[in-house]
């Protein structure tokens, strides 16, 4: 690889890497040592899929014929981490096909699906009460340390909650925006994910009384969801708030700190 691609490679924050006919990794780039652990010198040179422990969504064979075929793959993998925390990327191989006397390789770049996992498990009762879902995410949505499956039930929380706060109103303001950006703050990244919503919204109520311990406005409602969304965010180093939106409804912020910059709370502490 050239070293100016391999510099532009390096200013992504999507995980890149290379890996020759027999699966060794031939470059690695800043992305991937941030998100998997490995640093360059200890990645480059190790058989990917054993390094990884990689878990494929189909027979490899199937992958790899669909690969030599069309030139592409696109999937969802399971990786490990050094630290030994799993990990689901969205992964997309494309194949560079040997020029004569040269190697075919396998360029893989890998994005943490935190946020895409979500959204399958809440659009049948999205669209079961007529609300529209947009969403986008920056490709350079920083990757995020954490329990995934408390994370994603903060979002399902968040989500859940806005379509409940638009039940009752006009059908044009039952829209629903989630937004990921990468934000920098201090030098650090960060992930900051919103949640929009056309809902009642907060009326005269100050946002803080949301995130109490049982206040709920719902027959049958705990008022639990968002003090516990709330505990979870701060355990990874992150914070959870909410804001009136100028016109209708409310936003949910969520800011998460990226792997690069690692929060300094005691229980997200990993190797
Ligand atoms: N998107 C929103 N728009 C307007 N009000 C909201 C929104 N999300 C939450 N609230 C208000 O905050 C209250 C507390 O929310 P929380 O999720 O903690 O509890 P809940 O939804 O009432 O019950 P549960 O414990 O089942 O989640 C809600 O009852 C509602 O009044
Ligand atoms: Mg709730």
């Amino acid at each position: 690889m050239l070293r100016e691609q391999a510099a532009l490679l390096d200013l992504t924050h999507d995980t890149v890497f290379v890996r020759d006919e027999q699966d060794v990794i031939t470059y690695w780039n800043r992305g991937a040592q941030e998100l998997y652990g490995w640093t360059r010198a200890e990645a480059i040179g190790s058989v990917a899929h054993v390094r990884m422990r990689t878990v494929f969504p189909a027979p490899f064979p199937e992958i790899m014929a669909e690969l030599t075929r069309t030139g592409r793959w696109e999937g969802e993998l399971v990786h490990t981490r050094r630290d030994g925390t799993p990990v689901v990327v969205a992964s997309r191989w494309s194949l560079r096909r040997g020029a004569p006397g040269r190697v075919p390789a396998v360029l893989e770049t890998n994005n943490d699906t935190i946020v895409a996992e979500v959204l399958p498990l809440v659009r049948p009762e999205l669209r079961r009460h007529g609300i529209a879902l947009r969403m986008t995410l920056a490709e350079n949505l920083p990757a995020v340390l954490g329990d995934r499956i408390q994370l994603q039930q903060v979002l399902i929380n968040l989500l859940v909650n806005a379509a409940e706060a638009m039940r009752d109103v006009p059908a044009e303001r039952r829209r629903l925006v989630v937004a990921g950006a990468r934000e920098t703050i201090e030098d650090d990244d960060w992930a900051g994910i919103t949640v929009e919503d056309g809902g009642v919204g907060l009326g005269d109520l100050e946002a803080e009384r949301l995130f109490e311990p049982f206040y709920s406005t719902k027959p049958g409602g705990l008022g639990m969801g968002l003090s516990i969304s709330r505990s979870i965010v701060e355990s990874h180093g992150g914070r959870l708030w909410a804001t009136a939106n100028p016109d209708h409804g409310a936003t949910f912020h969520l800011a998460l700190p990226g792997v690069s910059s690692p929060p300094s709370g005691p229980s997200t502490v990993q190797a």
